[in-house]
């Protein structure tokens, strides 16, 4: 029989929701550590995730993605996850994620996003045209975060209120 730990808080969402920032806050709250996946790559591959892309493609990226997934999501451990805004483009990580634990997806509006990200280089999927690109990848993935079991939206609320709000559904699962 093979033991399922379904233990894990999973952030999900679109670069620049806010994932690892309301993680950190949530380790404090909840006592749980951090997980960050694209840490977790740029560790692992010993490149940063410009460089991957760069050198190596997207695609190698994201087969790394799923690895890390695997990786964190199959260890027994309760963590706080928090994912890459694109993890979510394969559906076998979708699968990963639902089986192993509560999927938390967080929202902002785009323009929201923009403001968060513009002076960010390391993010490849949205250099040079940041708007055009932040407008046209957020169309393009909407549906993709929509498998979560919780969603929360940051532009809505200050980050305390995101961080109380998801300590409330989580302990009351
Ligand atoms: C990506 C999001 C990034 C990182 C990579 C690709 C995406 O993570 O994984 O640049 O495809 O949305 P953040 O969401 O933490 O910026």
């Amino acid at each position: 029989m093979t033991l399922i730990h379904a233990n894990k808080l999973i952030l999900i969402g679109f670069m620049g929701t806010g994932k690892s920032t309301v993680a950190a806050r949530l380790s404090d709250r909840l006592n749980l550590p951090v997980v960050d996946v694209d840490a977790y790559i740029v560790e692992k591959a010993a490149q940063t995730i410009p460089e991957l892309f760069e050198q190596k493609g997207e695609a190698y990226f994201r087969q790394l993605e799923t690895e890390a997934l695997q990786h964190i999501l199959e260890a027994d451990t309760p963590v706080i996850v928090a994912t890459g805004g694109g993890a979510v483009l394969k559906e076998e990580n979708k699968a990963l994620m639902t089986k192993y634990g509560q999927v938390f997806a967080l929202t902002a509006t785009p323009e929201d996003i923009i403001d968060r990200v513009k002076h960010d280089a390391n993010r490849p999927l949205l250099q040079g045209e940041v708007e055009k690109r932040v407008y046209d990848l957020v169309e393009k993935r909407k549906a993709s975060y929509l498998f979560a079991h919780h969603t929360v939206d940051t532009s809505k609320l200050s980050l305390d209120e995101v961080v109380n709000e998801i300590c409330k559904l989580w302990q009351a699962e």
